[in-house]
């Protein structure tokens, strides 16, 4: 179940007796690693309570279009692009119908337009209904669309009918949705990522660092690992989990992370250079701890230039494809240009820090993907998005 590990899922349940069993859908995605947010139409909250799927989801339920405690009521906005997938279990009739028609008029159908996330469809309902020629029209124009039906089972039903319109157990919902997160993109390739901020030392207990979390370059690391590549996760101090599938190696500083990528790089097809590498390092580390002198006396700390890991990576190994970051709170694309030629790389991902509600420690990124061919900006996505939608573009640059 690694595939979900820290993905940001929504529960959508509409209005069908199978609603008791999205409780146990909520309980196996959280289970499995994943943040849940659940939303509910005014027909499910008829077949089980909101306080079931909070106290499972651990966060409030999501009811209404316009939620006055959203920050100016456009909560279904920012849910829309929270959401690496939507899953509506169990999805009834009416409700493959508006969506079909690309209604608007409740929180889950503005949020199945608003959003860009996969979208997964778990139908419940009457053998009859079911098998009706608006149902079938319905799940045609939603397929076609690019949504993805999950079931329905075949057997006996609630109202005592048998035949195909049962919602799918939870536990095959969750297996389904896992998969929506694999592809074969990189089947076969290893990649090579540094990720996080490093640390170097002043004495035994001081260092010099930054406040680069990881989470992007774990997010890649965890959509390489979905598109089938042999990973090796090379990172700084972070408090992240390490994602599951992959290789590992902790390091602490500039010159340990260059080593430990000069070593994984021998056999590798890409490396993508995501740490926030601190550019210089104490001159001399004190072997004791650094005491206190007179009150007024200032310090001056020596600093020397840290190895470029990124350059002397693409320098040592050209047939490597190296993809490498530029964050930059001016001329973000002039600068990005300028390191994707002196540093010889294929692509550089360039991204505005100063803009402080991406980048750095927050759970959204926007970014500007830049190669010799030309630049492209991608949306703004949460940063599990924009992890696939960058395994995508470097998966191609290969070929
Ligand atoms: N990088 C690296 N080793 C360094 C510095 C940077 O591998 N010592 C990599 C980063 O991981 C990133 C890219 O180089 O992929 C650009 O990093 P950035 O800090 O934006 O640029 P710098 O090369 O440090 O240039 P400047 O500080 O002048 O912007």
């Amino acid at each position: 179940m690694s595939r979900l590990y820290n993905k940001h899922i929504i529960v959508a349940i509409s209005g069908g007796i199978a609603a008791y069993k999205s409780a146990e859908l909520v309980r196996l995605l959280k289970t499995a690693g994943a943040q849940v947010e659940v939303v509910m139409t005014r027909g499910a909250t008829e077949f089980i309570t909101p306080l079931t799927l909070q106290a499972l989801s651990g966060n409030p339920v999501h009811q209404h279009l316009l939620d006055p405690e959203a920050e100016a009521g456009m909560g279904h906005i920012q849910l829309a692009r929270w959401a690496d997938a939507i899953l509506v279990a169990p999805c009834t009739a009416q409700v493959m119908a508006r969506l079909a028609q690309g209604q608007a008029d409740d929180l889950l159908g503005t949020l199945c337009l608003a959003t860009t996330a996969p979208i997964l469809l778990a139908p419940a309902m009457n053998q009859a209904m079911w098998a009706d020629q608006a149902t079938q029209t319905n799940a045609n124009t939603l397929t076609t669309r690019g949504l993805k039906l999950l079931g329905p089972a075949d057997g006996e039903q609630a109202c005592g009918d048998v035949g195909p319109g049962r919602m799918l157990e939870p536990s095959e919902l969750v297996a389904g949705l896992a998969q929506t997160f694999a592809s074969h993109r990189l089947q076969g390739r290893k990649l090579v990522i540094t990720a996080g901020p490093t640390r170097e030392a002043i004495d035994p207990v001081r260092y010099l660092s930054n406040h680069s979390s990881g989470k992007m370059g774990y997010a890649i690391a965890q959509a390489a690992v979905e598109a089938g590549a042999k990973v090796h996760l090379i990172s700084g101090p972070t408090k992240l989990a390490t994602p599951q599938d992959l290789t590992c190696t902790q390091v602490n500083s500039a010159t340990e992370m260059l080593a430990a990528s000069q070593q994984a790089c021998a056999d590798a097809d890409i490396f993508i250079a995501s740490a926030a590498v601190a550019d210089y390092r104490p001159a001399q580390v004190a072997e004791e701890k650094m005491k206190k002198t007179a009150a007024d006396a200032g310090m001056t700390l020596q600093l020397v230039q840290n190895p470029d890991v990124l350059a002397t990576i693409a320098q040592q190994y050209p047939a490597l494809t190296c993809v490498g970051f530029a964050a930059e709170t001016e001329k973000l694309l002039e600068h990005a240009q300028a390191k994707l030629h002196r540093k010889q790389v294929a692509m550089i991902i360039a991204n505005d820090v100063s803009d402080t509600s991406i980048g750095f420690n927050s759970d959204d990124n926007q970014v500007h993907l830049v190669t010799a061919h030309g630049t492209e900006t991608l949306p703004r996505l949460s940063k599990t998005q924009l992890a696939r939608q960058l395994i995508d573009r470097i998966s191609q640059l290969e070929q």
